[in-house]
């Protein structure tokens, strides 16, 4: 049983008053909205000539960052790629086919992973010491890390396209590469890319199918 700080306690009153109020106001999203993050949003090939703000990509983050991870582990890093000189230094890790839909893209973000996430835990799971549990446990430590980066990429996509930019989620390249360039001398590694920018419609293909619900559901 976890004993709670006076602090503590007084924390969890005040996100429960939180959570409910923001229940009992909020709308749900209508048809449109939901067509934007997912009924009709698509991976984008191509984009138009419109810079992303760094303002945005700070809003970005903040949305992002809010998506759950187990024990609050949050093993994501992300490096906004925005400037040519960098945009050059990942081109050689990337496969031919990608070259020119990430070069051209506004943002390249390279989501990776910190194998040395729980470093932090101190900081952002304060009530129970589980930093050992990951330390002691290689494969617990790996999959934690790369099963959480990859959820805090799919939050990335769908934030960024709440907030009105399109996507380019992309694993063909060179992970060994891309780390080597961006993440020497870290435990950080390259999960997948994400190219971010405002998609130019031309360059979509047609849409390829998904699974029914019985195909691949089950309730039990
Ligand atoms: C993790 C991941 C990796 C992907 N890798 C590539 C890639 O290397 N190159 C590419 O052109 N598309 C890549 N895609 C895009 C997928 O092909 C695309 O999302 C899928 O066909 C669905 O397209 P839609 O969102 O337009 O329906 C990737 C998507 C994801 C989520």
């Amino acid at each position: 049983m976890i004993e709670f700080s006076e602090e503590q306690k007084l924390a969890i009153s005040k996100a429960q008053e939180t959570f409910s109020k923001i229940k009992e106001d909020a709308d749900l999203l209508n048809d449109k909205q939901l067509d934007l993050l997912f009924g009709q949003a698509r991976s984008m090939n191509g984009w138009k000539d419109q810079d992303v703000s760094n303002e945005i990509l700070y809003s970005l983050y903040e949305l992002t960052k809010m998506g759950p991870t187990s024990t609050n582990s949050c093993p994501a890093r992300f490096v906004f790629i925005k400037s040519d000189e960098m945009k050059e230094k990942i081109k050689p890790a990337l496969l031919p086919n990608n070259v020119d839909k990430c070069m051209t893209a506004p943002v390249i973000t390279i989501i990776g992973y910190d194998l040395d996430f729980s470093d932090h835990m101190g900081k952002l799971f304060p009530h129970m010491d589980v930093a050992p549990m990951y330390k002691g446990n290689s494969d617990m430590n790996f999959a934690t890390a790369f099963r959480n980066s990859s959820l805090q990429g799919a939050y990335l996509m769908v934030v960024a396209r709440a907030l009105g930019l399109d996507c380019g989620p992309m694993s063909g390249f060179n992970n060994e590469l891309v780390d080597e360039q961006f993440f020497s001398g870290t435990n950080i590694k390259s999960n997948f890319l994400c190219c971010l920018g405002y998609g130019d419609p031309s360059k979509i293909f047609f849409r390829l199918p998904r699974f029914d619900f019985d195909e691949v559901c089950k309730i039990v």
